[in-house]
């Protein structure tokens, strides 16, 4: 008894490790939602195509997928003087971009969602904290003492990370708290976090747009082929009777 207590008190603190750290949330994102798309469009547009290029998108195929009219498109592409035709490139070159950021170069992001999956985008996004020991002031809790600063701070505000300790003594995560209010509110926030991740699995897999659209037709047309065989087959049971 004593022997299977002693277990259960090891057992007891690995759990509350685990508890006790930055825990992922679900980015719950859905590529369907049009709405969400074009926001998160918007979004990368502003605050992410300084640093970050999507090497094998062009603006037009955007615009098509999307459904942001044409005119729209280049009035927010008016400050980097791209055209439709253009893939979505960045303007400083590489090596400069990497002597900025300390040695690591923003990469291109085409296929990010892919590599990290979209809960990581969406997590990462969200959970940059005040660290006056990095070169750009914050740290994030997803990607350790990241390069990339927190773009979206007038959006979000500012927190700071709190620990707590755990049962052996060890300093756990145990949550963020704002230190600086942002534009908006942590829901409207997540909404930002969620509709950029969105856009960045459309980007990964554009095809899976096109088959997602193509699927409706096929159904469409099964159905309607369902639809005549039924009255074709209802014509012929008539003579039959
Ligand atoms: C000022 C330049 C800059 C801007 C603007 C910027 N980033 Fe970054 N980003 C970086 C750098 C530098 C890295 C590399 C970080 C590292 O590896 O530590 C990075 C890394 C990333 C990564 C991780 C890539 C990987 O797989 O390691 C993601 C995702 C990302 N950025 C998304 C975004 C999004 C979304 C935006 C717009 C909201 C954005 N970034 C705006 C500089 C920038």
């Amino acid at each position: 008894m004593a022997l299977m207590s002693a277990c259960l008190m090891t057992l007891v603190p690995v759990s509350t490790a685990v508890a006790g750290g930055f825990e992922m949330e679900p980015a719950n994102n859905d590529i369907s939602n049009q709405a969400s798309l074009q926001r998160g469009a918007k979004y990368y547009m502003n605050y992410c195509l300084g640093c970050h290029s999507l090497e094998h998108v062009r603006y037009q195929r955007l615009s098509d997928d999307l459904g942001i009219p044409e005119d729209q498109f280049l009035e927010m592409l008016a400050f980097t003087g791209d055209d439709l035709g253009d893939m979505v490139k960045i303007g400083m070159p590489a090596d400069q971009a990497e002597d900025w950021f300390g040695g690591v170069a923003p990469p291109d992001l085409t296929l990010v969602a892919r590599s990290r999956g979209t809960d990581w985008i969406y997590n990462f996004l969200r959970s940059f904290y005040v660290d006056g020991e990095t070169l750009t002031g914050t740290n994030n809790k997803v990607l350790e003492n990241t390069a990339m600063p927190h773009v979206l701070w007038s959006l979000q505000g500012l927190q700071k990370a709190t620990y707590e300790e755990d049962a052996d003594g060890n300093e756990v995560f145990a949550g963020f708290e704002t230190v600086r209010e942002g534009r908006l509110s942590p829901r409207e926030y997540d909404r930002v976090a969620r509709d950029i991740t969105n856009f960045l699995d459309y980007v990964g897999e554009p095809i899976r747009f096109e088959r997602q659209r193509m699927g409706v037709w096929v159904l469409a047309f099964i159905g309607v082929f369902i639809f005549f065989a039924w009255l074709l087959k209802r014509e012929y049971w008539r003579d039959i009777k």
